[in-house]
């Protein structure tokens, strides 16, 4: 059983049991008293006597009785004792979503500007319940398995680090970077993180900080340290795209503003913290500020996947996206099983070299939409080989014009 299904049923003993204790004194019928006596006549006459006797006076003023109790629970006073738990029947669930929801936006409001942190967050309580009820679900992240281990090890530090503060240990937490290919789930490992430790998330990303220049991006920086500080979980403050926040000072001469901002930052990363850890995230390391990087403890490397990180990539998102019972219909299935046995998904994997995970996912998804424009609407083996070819291409061409741009270190 569902959780939500869990608190509905609850919703519904409450109202049932709260139903009935109301309603008890107003189911009272008035039982007729009608002297019915016997005269030791002989018995088939007395039942004779009995059933006139019962037609005459005890079955008419059953009647209306009944029809007085039904008539009587038809009133205003019934009528509200029967909606009040009806509508709260309807309107718990809804409004602990609502309220949630609005609780939210309410902080965000107060602490940040909105659009600022991206929609993925999750701040308080109220939006613990709002995940709770939206079923959420911890994102799901294939690595290579050096990787992993790291990501294992950083996860576990974390949490070691949050359970010491809450016992009232002076502990901080470790800042982290992680840096690597665009599209090789360094936003996701965020999140992982901390959801892992049950803390708050606060995802930014740099470009939307800078966007209202330089003086208001410090202020937004504050703001969000604020909201941080603030956090009775303790608060993951997510970087994408840092490097251009964090630019390296020698690429900032002619921009004594970002200069403010990469020293305000570095004031501001400098000294841990035991109520939020920072995770940055670049595709462009070399880009950062050399006073910035010492100031996260950890760096962790997100390379592209390798072959069996690839098979499982192509795995993962050909079941979720191809056999996907929800979206596809039962011969799209069949014929998406038969055109991509192990065998096939192997053969794909050693193709795709270079592709990032995110490519990968595109590649699944193009081999879908490909489909769904044919006649057959079913995936066939010439799909599948341009999807394929089309992926490579697209990231031989990005590589291409990568290689083309000075390298600014
Ligand atoms: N390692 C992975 N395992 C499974 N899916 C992944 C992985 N990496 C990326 N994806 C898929 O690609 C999407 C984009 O990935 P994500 O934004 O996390 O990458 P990123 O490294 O942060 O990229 P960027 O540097 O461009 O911000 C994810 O939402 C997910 O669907
Ligand atoms: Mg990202």
């Amino acid at each position: 059983m569902e959780k939500k299904h869990v608190l509905v049923f609850i919703i519904v003993l409450i109202t049932g049991y709260t139903f009935t204790e109301w309603w008890q004194p107003l189911i009272k019928i008035e039982v007729p008293k009608v002297p019915i006596t016997f005269s030791g006549k002989e018995l088939g006459q007395e039942t004779q006597e009995l059933v006139t006797k019962l037609q005459e006076n005890v079955f008419p003023q059953l009647k209306t009785a009944s029809e007085e109790f039904l008539f009587s629970l038809v009133n205003i006073d019934n009528a509200l004792r029967l909606s009040i738990p009806i509508a709260l029947f309807f309107i718990l669930p809804l409004a602990s979503y609502q309220g949630s929801r609005l609780g939210l936006h309410f902080l965000e409001k107060k602490l940040l500007n909105p659009q600022l942190i991206l929609p993925n967050s999750s701040y308080g309580r109220l939006d613990r319940i709002r995940r709770w009820w939206s079923q959420y679900k911890t994102p799901f992240v294939i690595l290579n398995e050096s990787v992993n281990k790291k990501l294992d090890a950083i996860k576990e530090k974390v949490k070691v680090i949050k359970t010491a503060i809450n016992a009232g240990k002076s502990l901080t937490y470790d800042n982290l970077l992680l840096h690597g290919p665009s599209g090789t789930g360094k936003s996701l490992i965020a999140q992982i993180i901390a959801d892992y430790s049950n803390m708050d998330f606060l995802p930014v990303s740099a470009p939307s900080l800078l966007q209202s220049g330089i003086l208001m991006s410090i202020k937004y920086l504050d703001q969000l340290f604020a909201m941080a500080q603030a956090s009775s979980y303790g608060a993951v403050i997510f970087i994408d795209q840092a490097d251009l926040l964090f630019t390296h000072r020698s690429l900032l001469k002619n921009d004594p503003e970002h200069n403010k901002v990469v020293s305000h930052l570095e004031s501001l990363l400098s000294k841990n913290s035991n109520k939020y850890m920072i995770i940055a995230s670049t595709t462009a390391i070399q880009r950062i500020d050399n006073a910035i990087l010492p100031t996260f403890n950890d760096h962790l490397e997100i390379p592209l996947p390798d072959i069996l990180s690839r098979i499982k990539l192509i795995a993962f998102y050909t079941q979720a996206i191809l056999f996907n019972q929800k979206e596809n219909t039962k011969l799209f299935i069949d014929q998406a099983r038969t055109l991509l046995s192990k065998e096939y998904m192997i053969d794909i994997a050693q193709q795709i070299e270079g592709l990032s995970p995110a490519d990968i996912k595109n590649m699944i998804m193009t081999i879908r939409k490909k489909s769904l424009t044919t006649h057959n609407e079913v995936p066939t083996q010439k799909i599948v080989s341009e999807a394929i070819a089309q992926a490579v291409e697209k990231r031989q061409t990005l590589h291409h014009y990568q290689s083309l741009r000075p390298d600014p270190a």
